[in-house]
């Protein structure tokens, strides 16, 4: 089955106002990817408005994260409504920030992904081991234990559709989040094989709909060979997204439309 491919950056907490606007005209310039390719950003909720307004129309933007509540007294949190309204399509659910810094449970976050595909956006759920769980042969269980409650959540209507539509996975190992140390295209390939399996057990021909996402130190290095395995579907990428150039090299090594330098 064919799965449209997607580079996400996230831009976690970092830019002002002026960046993300000079962000939006550096993609602007630099036109629409040559080849099927979603290519979405997560920006602070602050500026998820000023970013949807202000991206070329082949871009979308997503919110980092959203409430599993539909709204009420939870200050300083965002309703997946909320992010709808002002213009995200997608939401990231469980990163490992949210579940390191924030606590928040596999069953939080499955309960964010349900939440957000009630409001009409696409959950880009981010599941990952840590080092020692790696070293400790838990990977596939940690994952299982992860994926089990958003599984619950998910049936043939979320088979993936892409924006608005669906649900997304991404394998994002905590040993490799801003550490410089990618998974290797084997690692990589191995755990979204995995992942699609487990789909596919859940519901038939969910998992070979559904688009299965790479990120940990993703770069203009490594993306050629990771994007070549046919279970990676592209990338939630990091660091490397905070600066256009970046992340439209690493846009154009995906589309295979030449490994040079930014114009
Ligand atoms: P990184 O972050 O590309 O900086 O490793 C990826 C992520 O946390 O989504």
């Amino acid at each position: 089955m064919k799965r449209t491919p997607i580079v996400a950056g996230n831009w976690k907490m970092n830019l002002l106002g002026s960046d993300v606007t000079a962000y939006a005209g550096s993609l602007a310039a630099a036109g629409p990817p040559e080849t099927d390719l979603d290519i979405v950003l997560f920006p602070t909720p602050v500026y998820l408005a000023a970013v949807a307004r202000a991206m070329p129309d082949w871009a979308s933007v997503g919110a980092q994260d959203v409430h599993a509540e539909e709204k009420g007294a939870y200050t300083g949190d965002v309703a997946a409504g909320q992010a709808r309204d002002a213009g995200a399509v997608w939401t990231l659910a469980g990163h490992s920030e949210r579940r390191q810094y924030h606590g928040e449970s596999n069953t939080e976050v499955a309960r964010k992904a349900e939440r957000a595909l009630g409001a009409g956006l696409t959950p880009v759920v981010c599941v990952g081991e840590t080092l020692e769980q790696r070293q400790q042969g838990e990977t596939e269980a940690i994952l299982d234990a992860q994926l089990a409650p958003v599984l619950a959540v998910l049936d043939a209507a979320d088979t993936d559709t892409g924006a608005g539509g669906g649900a997304v996975l991404a394998y994002e190992p905590v040993w490799a989040i801003g550490t410089g140390l990618s998974a290797s295209p084997e690692i990589a390939a191995a755990v979204h094989g995995h992942l699609r399996q487990a789909l596919n057990d859940h519901c038939s021909g969910l998992g070979d709909a559904a688009r299965i996402l790479y990120g940990g130190s993703v770069n203009a290095d490594n993306c050629e060979d990771l994007l070549a395995r046919p279970d990676i579907d592209g990338f939630l990428i990091g660091g490397a997204s905070l600066d256009p150039a970046s992340f439209l090299r690493i846009i154009r090594l995906c589309t295979g439309s030449g490994s040079g330098p930014a114009p």
